[in-house]
């Protein structure tokens, strides 16, 4: 502890030779973008997970494989004015929310920052912030868990974050409690399904009343679904209402149908598309509403318009209501799914990788607006082509304000003009941050 003292007063570096099993006092800084506390030492940077700026902590300290300098928080010795009770009886032993420790104030101007803080970097700032969005959680409409099976017991929870401690959750504030409910029946049901002493992922998605899940891992006595296996999965389904369940051996594999009692439905705008597995939704439906909202409010009333990343046409489906729209996509399934979808036309779905193959200037000029909204990774091959292009506008949807403000930057280099940037916060309590941007260029500014 007397080392602790020197190191919280005088931010000395910590020498690398001791730091195997030390525990420090640190004073924390700031909030860094993934929600850890910083002590700012000398020359480098210690993160603290569920520390807050004004927080005097006692933590244990140890360099992780990526080279950081983290703590693992033992005791709050002093409370900064932002600290406020968690309020989920899991706070302490579940890794999934990381905020709820802050006050509310703090918490929501902290998320704006990310988004600020991302573009200020890139020397980018728009000519109008709207007004954010914060959304209540307890709404959250997809869960993974982790199942492990010990004695015919099955354990159905989270991680703890940055542990191989596994805990049964049974009670969380940001899920659908649909998906709670479920859950609790699982652990149950999932037994003659599970391997011992094997963890399995458990995938949940809830959309329009129905239920799908997807697991994950090896299953029954081979590791893949035999006749025995299949017959569980079938009794779960029918006994706790589930309308699809999928298996894969792993992340990389496809999903395999094991049981289908009704196909899954979503309604985008005018569109009703039947959803493959594991399709990609809004994480809550509040948060699809208020970002479909935030992007129709900047499309015109008509016009021909393109949805890139497309999905199964979260914005297709409300954009086909003032246009033609054609949706881009790299997963076949989404774009089949879109193809085949009841609704208004013209929609015209493409299957293209637009990493490898992005739409091309010439291509993108035959629209009068652009909609994008891909991945964490951002869309740095696609935003090039399109800075030299013509379209008048573009409108950006992000889940990674660091990637969003390097395309923005490219953007803006090719002669767009940074007008607006919306902040939507789904992810309650979490570091994720969503935004929708406009981008617009006069004509005659292409380059
Ligand atoms: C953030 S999701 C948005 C989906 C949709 N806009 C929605 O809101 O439901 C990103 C989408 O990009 C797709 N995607 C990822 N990499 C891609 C690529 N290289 N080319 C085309 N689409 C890609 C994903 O399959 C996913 O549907």
């Amino acid at each position: 502890m007397k080392f602790a003292a020197t190191l919280a007063s005088s931010r000395a570096d910590i020498p690398l030779t001791i730091l195997s099993k030390m525990t420090g006092t640190l004073r924390i800084d700031e909030l860094g973008p993934k929600g850890d506390g910083i002590h700012k030492a000398q020359r480098e940077r210690i993160y603290v997970d569920r520390a807050l700026p004004g927080d005097n902590v006692r933590a244990d300290l140890h360099r992780g494989e990526d080279g950081i300098l983290r703590g693992d928080l033992i005791e709050v010795v002093q409370a900064s004015p932002h600290r406020v009770k968690a309020p989920c009886v899991n706070y302490e032993v579940c890794g999934g929310c990381t905020l709820q420790h802050a006050e509310d104030g703090f918490y929501r101007n902290w998320k704006v920052e990310i988004v600020r803080d991302a573009l200020r970097k890139r020397s980018l700032s728009p000519r109008v912030w709207r007004e954010p969005v914060f959304l209540p959680g307890g709404n959250r409409r997809r869960a993974t868990f982790a199942a492990f099976k010990k004695n015919n017991h099955v354990t159905l929870g989270h991680f703890r974050r940055r542990s191989d401690r596994l805990t049964d959750i049974s009670v969380c504030l940001i899920a659908d409690p649909a998906i709670m409910a479920l859950r609790a029946k699982l652990v149950t049901l999932l037994a003659p399904v599970l391997q011992d002493g094997v963890s399995a992922g458990i995938f949940i998605q809830t959309v329009g009343g129905q239920f799908e899940i997807v697991i994950t891992g090896p299953i029954g006595k081979t590791g893949k679904p035999d006749p025995q296996v299949r017959d569980a999965i079938t009794q779960l389904a029918e006994a706790a209402e589930v309308d699809r369940i999928g298996w894969r051996a792993s992340d990389r594999d496809h999903v395999e149908v094991i049981v289908q009692r009704h196909p899954l439905r979503a309604k985008f705008g005018v569109l009703d598309v039947a959803l493959p597995p594991l399709s990609f939704l809004q994480p809550t439906k509040a948060g699809e509403d208020a970002l479909v909202a935030a992007v129709m409010e900047l499309m015109p009333r008509s016009g021909k318009f393109a949805d890139l990343f497309s999905g199964c046409g979260t914005f297709s489906g409300p954009m086909l209501e003032r246009g033609a729209v054609d949706a881009y996509e790299n997963v076949g399934p989404a774009i089949r799914a879109l193809e085949k979808s009841k609704g208004a036309k013209p929609l015209r779905a493409f299957s293209r990788d637009l990493f490898k193959d992005p739409l091309r200037r010439n291509e993108a000029n035959r629209y009068d607006v652009i909609v994008f909204d891909p991945p964490r990774a951002g869309a740095q091959e696609q935003v090039k082509a399109l800075a030299s292009s013509k379209t008048p506008r573009l409108i950006a949807v992000s889940c990674n304000p660091a990637t969003f403000a390097r395309d923005a930057r490219i953007l803006v280099d090719g002669r767009y003009r940074l007008d607006s940037v919306k902040v939507i916060d789904q992810f309650t309590w979490s570091h994720h941050v969503e935004l929708v941007a406009l981008f617009t260029k006069p004509p005659g500014k292409a380059r």
